[in-house]
């Protein structure tokens, strides 16, 4: 049988960790695989894609700039349509299929990485940032059951998500002392802590009853995951994020339990 290819597609993927933390789980199972990068010119999309179903690729991840365009070229799950990104292709099936696993990778980030006595079905949750990142995350929160209030720099921004967003409300960053005071989840979905000692939210407004979650994972300590240690939260760094995005397409793509702990040790040795 021939050895499955799978890869990323991404402009630029120079520095990803994805192939890594892919190979190593081929390694541990013992899977004839590779996973390897591609870089198409963004014109190229669509040929890219039906590229690589024709030569019999399994799987694609799908990073900047080509998330959202993805969404036109495969046949997206109802989560990646609402969300309106595609960071899955998976191959399998009689045509291409588009996911998004970083809403069920923050989700799966929470549920393993907190304390057991968090309940994501009746929690309040306060998503920072209404990007990219901010809008999977806003979505994964909500299906789980959370409520969920988005605040973000730019507050007509958090309205609009909100609006698409079941039980969402929209703020702007001022209201995130008042919104953080009853809440049990906090997660950064800016860039705010990427390589810079800065944080998108006071230290004053956390408490200790809080699981702090940053999509930030350079570095691993960000400022806001240091306050939140020292008010008592728990802290879930941006790397289980990463690491359960593609524990989940993983397992989407082959079928079976991702060994976790293997992928994990690939991906912090390089972080
Ligand atoms: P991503 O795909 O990583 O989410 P993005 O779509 O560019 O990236 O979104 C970046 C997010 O970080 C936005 O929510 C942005 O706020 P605005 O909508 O107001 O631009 C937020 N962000 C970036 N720099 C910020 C800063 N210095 N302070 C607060 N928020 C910031």
């Amino acid at each position: 049988m021939a050895m499955d290819v799978f890869g990323l597609l991404g402009n630029p993927v120079g520095h990803s960790l994805s192939p890594p933390m892919h190979e190593a789980a081929y390694d541990e199972l013992d899977i004839d695989a590779r996973y390897v990068t591609f870089e198409p010119d963004p014109d190229d999309l669509e040929d890219a894609i039906e590229g690589a179903a024709a030569l019999g690729v399994t799987g694609l991840n799908v990073t900047i700039p080509f998330k959202q365009d993805a969404l036109a070229v495969v046949e997206p799950d109802d989560l990646a349509a609402r969300i309106g990104a595609v960071n899955t292709i998976d191959f399998t099936g009689d045509h291409p299929t588009g996911h998004n696993t970083d809403a069920g990778g923050a989700l799966r980030a929470l549920r393993e990485q907190s304390d057991a006595t968090l309940s994501l079905e009746d929690a309040r949750a306060v998503v920072v940032g209404a990007g990219g990142a901010g809008r999977a995350i806003a979505f994964g929160l909500a299906d789980a059951g959370a409520t969920v209030d988005i605040a973000n720099r730019t507050e007509s921004k958090a309205h609009d998500l909100a609006d698409e967003v079941p039980d969402a409300t929209g703020y702007g960053l001022e209201n995130l002392e008042e919104l953080l005071s009853d809440a049990d989840v906090l997660v950064n979905a800016t860039s705010v802590g990427m390589e810079e000692d800065a944080t998108p939210v006071p230290a004053n407004a956390l408490h200790g009853e809080l699981t702090v979650m940053d999509a930030v994972y350079r570095p691993l300590e960000t400022r806001l995951l240091r306050d939140a240690a020292d008010v008592g939260a728990t802290t879930v760094d941006g790397a289980w994020m990463l690491l359960y995005q593609g524990v989940e397409a993983f397992e989407r793509w082959t079928g079976w339990d991702a060994p976790v702990d293997a992928m994990n040790e690939a991906l912090r040795s390089r972080l």
